[in-house]
């Protein structure tokens, strides 16, 4: 089932969300319907808190994506990474920062660049409650950061040097207002 996504100006996106623990009811289910969500919209990852639930879970295609969306970039040899993570947790971040324009499925029409870090450890529990520790690189890498973040209730708007987030304000309260024209079903926070 395709669930409508959460846009900018929910408190959800906000909040830090919660472990999850095993036998958390309609998990699989809920799995499926993140990555039936993230596809119909062209994403390559997808948050629980972006369907409104404040849980520590997000799936991730870097295969999927479109040429006018979020895409690896042309030189990205890592192969295609699709999986759901349960409480993942980013236990160590290295190398030198390096720029790529995100996109964010509830922002729809904002691409901006942001500095990360190529590579991160993840620790993290798989469908069946098994512990990993892994390492990512490149844009696997930046993606899990970026899903990584919306369970701390951070955006990727949040990295941007302050000059730049004002000058995006307008199109963010237009986000937040209902005023966009995402292809996609999106749920918008009552106005305050
Ligand atoms: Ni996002």
């Amino acid at each position: 089932m395709i669930l409508p996504i959460r846009a900018y100006g929910d408190p959800v996106l906000k909040k830090v969300a919660q472990d999850i623990r095993p036998g958390h009811s309609g998990l699989e289910q809920l799995i499926a319907d993140m990555f039936e969500t993230m596809y119909a919209a062209n994403g390559v990852g997808l948050a629980a808190p972006q369907i409104g639930e404040s849980i520590r879970l997000f799936v991730v295609d870097t295969g999927a994506g479109s040429a006018d969306g979020e895409s690896a970039p042309d030189d990205d040899e890592e192969a295609p990474l699709k999986r759901a993570f349960i409480n993942p947790y980013i236990v160590d971040e290295e190398g030198e920062e390096w720029a790529f324009e995100e996109g964010c499925l509830s922002i729809p029409g904002i691409r901006e660049e942001v500095d990360r870090q190529p590579h991160i450890v993840l620790h993290y529990l798989d469908e069946a409650f098994q512990e990993h520790e892994e390492t990512f690189e490149g844009f696997a890498a930046r993606v899990i950061q970026h899903e990584h973040d919306h369970l701390d209730g951070k955006l990727f708007i949040d990295h941007l040097p302050p000059l730049r987030k004002r000058m995006i304000q307008g199109k963010l309260r237009d986000i937040s207002r209902g005023r966009t024209d995402a292809k996609y079903k999106m749920r918008f926070a009552p106005a305050k």
